[in-house]
């Protein structure tokens, strides 16, 4: 298998991991979730109480400097995780908390500018699915195969809100639906490589569509593509 880049863009919980893991362990690339990195810093910046948009670019590159950002393979849960500085933080970045804070957090031109150097160099010389708002737009604009997932605002929120649901968060329905529409509203509406669908992707609505049938169809287009 020729080793290419898969770009998968789109708005908030319309499956783009879901879609970007499968696509990962059929074609044997790496999954790259760049979403799970601005979470890290998010967090990392929430906890260290950094006034970040305040600093210049030379002050966020020195703090970006102490950020280890890794994933690790779980064997047991057969999931890959997020590591920060060493600390598994999977649950912590994927809580209400975070979700709150990061696409403020995600505007910042700095730390933008530091993770798609980042999200380029964990990529170099492999095949490589990476998921997130602006992969085909900025991190890599000339990926072989491009996809805009979009899905209807409800049906999204009642995915997300399940998933959370099972892992126990107490989160409500309407707290999911707020945190959407306000990410949505800021990662599309941002100065900084804002969430758009580039001229050469695929727009899937997956509203309708079941994950296997969803795969299958992206299956397609790769196998078209190499
Ligand atoms: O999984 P979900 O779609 O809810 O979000 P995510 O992929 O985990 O990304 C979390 C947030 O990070 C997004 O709402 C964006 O603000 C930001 N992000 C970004 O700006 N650029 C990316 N390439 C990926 C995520």
């Amino acid at each position: 298998m020729k080793s290419i880049t898969i770009a998968i863009d789109g708005y908030s919980s319309c499956g783009k991991s879901t879609l970007a893991k499968a696509l990962a362990k059929e074609l044997g690339f790496t999954y790259i979730d760049s979403g799970a990195m601005y979470r890290a810093v998010s967090l990392y910046i929430k906890r260290s109480k950094i006034p970040i948009d305040e600093l210049s670019s030379k002050e966020v590159k020195e703090i970006l400097a102490d950020v280890q950002i890794e994933f690790k393979w779980n064997r047991e849960t057969m999931l890959s995780e997020t590591f920060l500085n060493g600390e598994n933080v999977e649950n912590e970045i994927r809580g209400k908390e975070v979700s709150d804070s990061v696409s403020k957090i995600a505007q910042n031109k700095n730390i933008r500018t530091i993770l798609v150097e980042r999200q380029r160099e964990m990529s170099k010389g492999r095949g490589v699915v990476m998921d997130g708002r602006d992969i085909g737009t900025k991190v890599f604009p000339k990926a072989e195969v491009k996809i805009f997932m979009t899905a209807e605002p409800a049906i999204r929120a009642e995915r997300r809100y399940s998933e959370l649901k099972a892992k126990g968060d107490t989160i409500t329905l309407e707290e999911v639906i707020e945190n959407i529409r306000l990410r949505d509203y800021n990662d599309s509406t941002r100065k900084e490589n804002p969430l758009r669908k580039a001229e050469d992707a695929i727009e899937i609505d997956n509203s309708f569509i079941g994950q296997e049938e969803q795969l299958g169809m992206v299956l397609k287009i790769v196998h078209e593509k190499i």
